[in-house]
């Protein structure tokens, strides 16, 4: 190819070069060679916390339960893509298949990030494992893809019930423009309209650089009962700050939303205006069971008080179905037949029971109502209500 050959021609030629190259890897595993974890996550810039929470929740997960399956050694190889850009993740993932050798990819801290993936997890075959990135859409894009964290309209739905329910008849809602928020913003109207509720006005802003100011202060001339607000983890010190500096707290205005606004890694440099926040989601460091206690204790004191979030638990489930898929193929499975047994599987992690929906390979859980309240002069996420085996779709 020279240097001539249009873009869009350069590229579909790049692709199937790709593409070749992908399904001519011979894979046969052997016993006794470890198994290879390729972890594609965020670990610098805007997204890092979601890099750093899932590696270190991947890296506990082997400590606690054993990093040999079957005979087999389970290693993580960790790539940092940035979070910001899909060709990147892209590019990551085909080194890891052809360069590597990997039996399962893993990670995807963003929407965009996983989609752009998807393809490569097809062509080679692999499972692909979406620890984070949460819009619905995403297992639909490649039949190898299995999700472990969660997606938008399931942890949605349950707070619009709960505000229709508890004196919130006019909400504003402002969501992050992109996959997550638009699920999120098409479930919160839909669920809060059926609900008697009315929505006063919606606001979209960007996943870059994004300034809240003048969203939250057309959000205070509006003079809604409730601001319900999804932005994605790392997001939302800087959205509490401003509805603080703004006063909309001091105008009656309550702050409600998917869990991610009040993400267990920036909950506690939050603080006290972080109290009386309502949110509906499928975890918090504070869920009451010996499961968690012992999953918050350990995480801590491996990661210097690192109090672990929702997406650790998106990466340490994700690691259980690869080690149980693992178990269940007897260490040798091809990517099919570990996708295959990934399908259905049933257990209790620290965020409560859940399952893998064999059709969606989308995860059902338990989907939680809890509000900010100040334990000994920390915010934590408390729960006061649930909605069991929630479905993708919420
Ligand atoms: C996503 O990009 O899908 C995403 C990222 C962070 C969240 C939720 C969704 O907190």
């Amino acid at each position: 190819m020279n240097d001539r050959t249009p873009p869009t021609r350069r590229r579909v030629l790049q692709g199937l070069a790709g593409a070749t190259a992908l399904s001519a890897i011979p894979r046969i595993a052997r016993a006794a060679d470890p198994v290879k974890v390729g972890l594609i996550l965020p670990m610098t810039g805007p997204f890092a916390s979601t890099g750093k929470q899932i590696s270190a929740a991947c890296r506990f997960y082997l400590a606690q339960k054993g990093d040999t399956v079957a005979g087999r050694k389970i290693e993580l190889i960790l790539k940092d893509d940035t979070g910001l850009a899909p060709e990147t993740t892209k590019r990551i993932a085909q080194e890891m298949v052809v360069q590597d050798k990997v039996t399962f990819l893993a990670g995807f801290g963003l929407t965009p990030l996983a989609l752009a993936t998807a393809p490569v997890a097809t062509e080679a075959k692999i499972p692909m494992i979406v620890m984070a990135a949460a819009t619905q859409v995403i297992p639909t894009r490649s039949p190898y893809i299995v999700r472990s964290g969660f997606t938008l309209p399931q942890v949605t739905a349950p707070v619009a019930a709960w505000a229709a329910k508890n004196r919130i008849k006019r909400v504003f809602t402002m969501v992050t423009d992109y996959g997550p928020g638009l699920d999120a913003e098409k479930t919160f109207h839909a669920k809060f309209r059926e609900s008697g509720g009315e929505i006063v006005e919606s606001v979209r802003t960007p996943l870059r650089n994004p300034d809240y100011a003048p969203f939250l202060q057309r959000a205070k001339d509006a003079k809604p009962d409730a601001l319900f607000v999804f932005v994605p983890s790392g997001e939302g010190l800087a959205v509490m700050k401003q509805f603080e500096e703004r006063g909309l707290k001091q105008a009656g205005i309550r702050l409600i939303g998917t869990g991610d606004v009040v993400d267990d890694d920036l909950l506690e440099s939050m603080g006290a205006p972080a109290a009386g926040v309502i949110t509906s989601f499928h975890y918090s460091a504070a869920h009451e069971s010996p499961e968690n206690r012992a999953y918050v204790e350990g995480m801590m004191k491996a990661n210097a008080g690192m109090r672990p979030n929702f997406h650790s638990v998106g990466g340490y489930d994700g690691m259980h179905l690869i080690a149980e898929s693992l178990r269940r193929t007897n260490g040798t499975g091809t990517g099919e037949q570990l996708v295959a047994a990934m399908k259905g599987m049933k257990w209790v992690s620290p965020r409560g029971p859940m399952a893998i929906d064999p059709e969606a390979r989308d995860v059902v859980q338990t989907v939680y109502l809890r509000e900010v309240k100040l334990v000994n002069g920390k915010p934590w996420s408390i729960e006061f209500d649930k909605v069991e085996n929630v479905g993708p779709a919420g």
